[in-house]
């Protein structure tokens, strides 16, 4: 969502500012702009639409100059896309700038108060009221940082907030709650973005502000404040991982680039963490006492992230016997779980910063359940609130559709059951031995799943039923939830409406809404399982079904007499094969997409880090 970039120093800050706005589009948005504090004081050059028109326009920032700014790409959440509602908002008067992340959840009170006082609101949006509201507390006291201070306390809800004041040419004011913020160290200059992305390419130390930390920066110095307002020492951390991992490189999209970076994200995330043949989880401790004693696991999610969820349900219970429940982040933290000590709550989150998912882990905290988050951004609010982590070591995930942060969560989630299913005794020593050998040949069989001929293959389908309205997915146990996935891939990145079904409920409804050229995927990879998928194929093609099937190579004759078109996947170890089904649905739905003109890396409407309910 939203997209925070600022900088004070001695370059011009314009062209900055758009580089760094570039790198934050994959988060979804809908208009961009910039504010500029130099010779004309706060100039302002925003519109409605993609960033490239705000780059045409200001001939890449040249035509703005100014060495202190702040930029912003919006996602609408008060008022309609619009040039007078993107960011940066001025206050009244024109003495403050605003770029704001995140909701303001009293701002219809707060707005009749300032009108009360006489001030004029332009836009439709909350941010306009921090602003006014800065600005009306400045005219008071005088002082930029004391105004500021004084709104942080009175506004309620969710903030990454970058202040230019008029009368502080040389500095900026950042602020955050419950949205992410992190300043950067450059040499005589400063940055602010919402994740590292945006000013990776100036500098690779920064800071990551906790909940009302404050910073009050110029080229030359930075004073960070606690929510109490003392000062406070930042720790500084180094970024590791290279620009390039955050660019297109030779691919033509992001998603692409992202499916073929599967099998090193799957060695990063799993090698390390076996060591002489056992899964080594450092940092969590589950011992066998304390998962002896467990009542039940939560697995909280949202989006792509609820389905590895509910792989997880599935594995977790299958193979440590533990009672598990899959449940999404924004329906859990209302439902008042039945919560205490004996449960364990796992959340499941690409960026650690989605907000259903962040509230469901604090209510979980608040009940008194343990947590657990598996995250990709390190240094997230979600990593830093969990009570123990594990990191998916994906790299930066740009696309907004996830794929390899999906597949490396699903490696989490095999090694977390091992882990625990060899503390409980319910996996015995040859069944981990097998698991372990099948974990250490997943990358390798995820490669091999990379070729071009499966490419040309899928290629193929997509193309023949790239002109289909609907779309529907069926399996069954593990298939079940990797057709979830797909279907989520087929909607979100190719505007096709698509169900996933258990195949054994499609008679339960959906089976009246097949009709001739109805397309339908299916996935029968479990062998225990296969013969009932098949009946149901056969049910879907007697009503006229274009079927699509998803299988093991063993399977690949029988399927073929029933279904229009067979992609095989090669057999693993059975509780890794979701690891494997998921790839031809991954590049069908972008194949898909590519064949039907749509934006693939930022599809409409959608955004890559959700950080409103
Ligand atoms: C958005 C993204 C999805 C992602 C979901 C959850 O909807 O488009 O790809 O699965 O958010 O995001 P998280 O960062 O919490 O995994």
């Amino acid at each position: 969502m939203c997209g925070i970039v600022g900088y004070v120093g001695r370059r011009q800050a314009a062209p900055i500012l758009l580089e760094g706005l570039s790198k934050l589009e994959y988060r979804g948005y809908d208009s961009a702009g910039i504010c500029v504090n130099g010779d004309t004081p706060l100039q302002i050059c925003k519109e409605k639409g993609r960033l490239r028109e705000l780059v045409a326009r200001t001939d890449n920032g040249a035509a703005v100059p100014g060495t202190v700014g702040i930029g912003h790409t919006r996602w609408a959440t008060h008022g309609v896309p619009s040039d007078v509602n993107s960011h940066p908002i001025l206050s009244d008067g024109g003495k403050i700038a605003v770029v704001h992340n995140g909701i303001i959840e009293n701002e219809a009170k707060l707005r009749q108060i300032l009108i009360g006082h006489g001030i004029h609101f332009q836009s439709q949006t909350d941010t306009e009221v921090v602003a006014n509201l800065i600005a009306w507390y400045y005219d008071q006291c005088g002082d930029f940082l004391t105004a500021v201070r004084q709104t942080v306390g009175q506004i309620t809800g969710s903030y990454a907030l970058g202040i230019l004041c008029r009368d502080y040419p040389d500095t900026m004011i950042a602020v955050k709650k419950d949205s992410p913020l992190i300043f950067g160290y450059g040499n005589g200059e400063n940055f602010i973005a919402s994740d590292v992305t945006a000013i990776l390419k100036e500098t690779r130390t920064v800071s990551y502000l906790d909940d009302g930390e404050m910073v009050m920066f110029r080229a030359d110095s930075a004073a960070f404040f606690s929510p109490e307002g003392t000062p406070v020492e930042k720790k500084r951390e180094t970024i590791t991982w290279e620009l390039a991992a955050a660019e297109r490189g030779g691919y033509d999209h992001f998603m692409l680039k992202e499916i073929f970076e599967q099998p090193k994200a799957l060695r990063d995330t799993i090698f390390p963490r076996i060591r002489d043949g056992q899964v080594v989880l450092d940092g969590v401790e589950l011992t066998p006492e304390y998962l002896k004693s467990l009542r039940k696991i939560y697995l909280v999610a949202c989006g792509s992230a609820y389905y590895v969820s509910m792989l997880a349900k599935y594995t977790i219970e299958k193979h440590c016997r533990i009672p598990s429940e899959a449940m999404m982040a924004s329906e859990f933290r209302y439902c008042e779980p039945v919560l205490d000590g004996r449960d364990l709550v796992i959340i499941i989150s690409q960026s650690g910063e989605t907000a259903d998912t962040l509230a469901a882990l604090r209510e979980a905290k608040r009940l008194g359940a343990r947590t657990l988050a598996i995250v990709n951004v390190v240094g997230s609010a979600i990593a830093k609130a969990a009570d123990s982590v594990i990191y998916t070591w994906a790299g930066p995930e740009i696309a907004v559709a996830t794929t390899k942060a999906f597949s490396t969560q699903l490696a989490v989630v095999y090694l977390l059951t091992l882990h625990m299913g060899k503390a409980l005794g319910t996996i015995s020593d040859a069944e981990y031995a097998s698991w372990i050998s099948g974990l250490e040949t997943l990358p390798d069989a995820v490669s091999g799943m990379l070729t071009d001929v499966h490419l040309q293959q899928i290629r193929e389908f997509a193309a023949r039923y790239s002109d289909r309205r609907d779309a529907f997915f069926i399996g069954r146990n593990l298939d079940s939830a990797i057709c979830q996935e797909g279907s989520l891939k087929l909607k979100e990145v190719a505007y096709l409406h698509s169900e996933a079904y258990p195949a054994g409920e499609l008679k339960h409804g959906p089976i009246s809404l097949i009709e001739d050229g109805t397309m339908v995927v299916s996935v029968a990879s479990g062998r225990k399982l296969f013969e009932k998928t098949l009946a149901n194929i056969r049910e879907v093609k007697a009503r006229g079904a274009d079927v699509l099937c998803v299988t093991l190579e063993d399977f690949a004759e029988e399927v073929a007499q029933q279904a229009d078109g067979v992609i095989t996947v090669p057999e693993v170890f059975p509780a890794l094969q979701p690891s494997l089904t998921l790839i031809p649905l991954q590049l069908l739905s972008y194949y898909m997409a590519c064949s039907r003109g749509c934006d693939v890396d930022k599809p409409r409407n959608l955004a890559k880090s959700v950080t409103v309910e």
